[in-house]
């Protein structure tokens, strides 16, 4: 009961804190334990080897289709940044113009990269579970260059800030509201493991290698597609296995429930790690692109409004840490 009372009055604090930041200058940058040296992990960054962009497959007009939808479409229709390919209208609500079209020239529609249901792949970012509040902010530091990648290479990330600087007030607040009235569903398999495919990078993204061995995991989260020929159609019913090494979900969960002397997330995440308000979900979600939330936090490039509320809490994680958070959370129902 103390405890309730307790986690409750601080889940208070964090709102009442979060409203608070807006109004003071950004704190000196936490000294960070990756800060010497050290690059971005880059699993979690994935960038095309220079010279290696792989072409993509040349449509030769065949009609694609995956399981599970009545529909159609050449590799053409599938790579239009502006009509975006929809295998299964019934599982969302209908996509609002900014979602299914956005507007030239720069303005991909959102549900390109995050899929029709905002589900998103590992390079880019579930949307879905998140409050209209929290993608309104994000989005407001994105176009203010508050929030930025640790991997200026990753092409992603960078298209994404794109995105946010083409779009409008209104067109952020029609995609937002979309996107936060989608219901949350089981998107990530996370499997513990000593070994893993070997992988490659191939257009922005991991994959294993064709006729390629297994090799140690070591220190690293590898998130691939459960069906890369179903991913590489953008099919938004075939999810990712993310393999994690052993022992990190138990260590994430020990950290994640201050049980190491970090204060525990949920105060400020909610129960379930499901979110609360402004504050957003990390159950469920993909843990690449948590690694990369914590990692870019850490070295001050994500330094929105709300980053300071974040400042301590990863001021003192190691890659380890962050490994063990992302494979716990992502494990979590979302
Ligand atoms: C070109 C691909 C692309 C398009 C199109 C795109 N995004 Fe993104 N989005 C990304 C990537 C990549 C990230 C993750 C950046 C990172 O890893 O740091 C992201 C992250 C986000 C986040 C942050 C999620 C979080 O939990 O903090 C929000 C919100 C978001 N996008 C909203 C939108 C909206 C709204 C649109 C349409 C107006 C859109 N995106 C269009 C690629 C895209
Ligand atoms: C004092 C409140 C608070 C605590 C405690 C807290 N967080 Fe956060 N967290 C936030 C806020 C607020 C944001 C949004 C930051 C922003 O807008 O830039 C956030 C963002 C994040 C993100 C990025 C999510 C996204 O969608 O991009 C991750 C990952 C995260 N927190 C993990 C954790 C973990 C793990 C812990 C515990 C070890 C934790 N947080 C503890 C308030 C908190």
């Amino acid at each position: 009961m103390r405890q309730t009372i307790r986690v409750s009055t601080l889940a208070v604090a964090c709102v009442a804190a979060i409203v608070a930041v807006g109004a003071r200058p950004g704190p000196e940058q936490t000294p960070s334990p990756l800060a010497a040296g050290a690059t971005p992990p880059p699993w979690a960054y994935p960038v095309n080897p220079p010279g290696t962009r792989t072409p993509r497959p040349p449509d030769d007009g065949t009609r694609q289709r995956v399981p599970g939808s009545a529909r159609a479409f050449t590799l053409t229709e599938l790579r239009d940044l502006f009509n975006i390919a929809d295998w299964h209208p019934d599982d969302h609500p209908p996509m609002p113009e900014v979602v299914a079209h956005g507007r030239r020239p720069d303005l991909f529609g959102c549900g390109y990269c995050h899929l029709p249901n905002g589900f998103g792949r590992p390079e880019n970012s579930s949307v879905v579970g998140l409050s209209v509040a929290y993608i309104v902010q994000q989005m407001a530091d994105f176009k203010n260059g508050t929030r930025r990648s640790a991997e200026p290479d990753m092409g992603p990330p960078a298209a994404m800030i794109r995105v946010a600087q083409a779009a409008t007030d209104e067109e952020v607040r029609v995609a937002a509201e979309y996107f936060a009235s989608i219901p949350t569903a089981p998107w990530i398999r996370v499997v513990e493991t000593e070994t893993v495919p070997e992988i490659v990078v191939s257009r922005g993204m991991l994959v294993p290698v064709e006729g390629g061995e297994t090799e140690p995991i070591g220190r690293r989260i590898i998130e691939l597609p459960e069906d890369l020929a179903r991913t590489e159609l953008r099919d938004a019913a075939s999810g990712f296995v993310a393999y994690v090494p052993r022992g990190s979900t138990a260590r994430g969960e020990a950290i994640v429930e201050g049980e190491t002397g970090a204060v525990a997330c949920g105060v400020c995440h909610g129960s379930g790690l499901a979110g609360v308000g402004p504050v957003p979900a990390l159950a469920g979600r993909s843990p690449s692109y948590t690694v990369r939330q914590l990692y870019d936090l850490q070295s001050g490039v994500r330094d929105g409004l709300w980053a300071d509320l974040m400042k301590d809490v990863v001021a003192t994680l190691s890659l380890d840490d962050m490994i063990a958070i992302a494979a716990y959370t992502a494990s979590l129902d979302p």
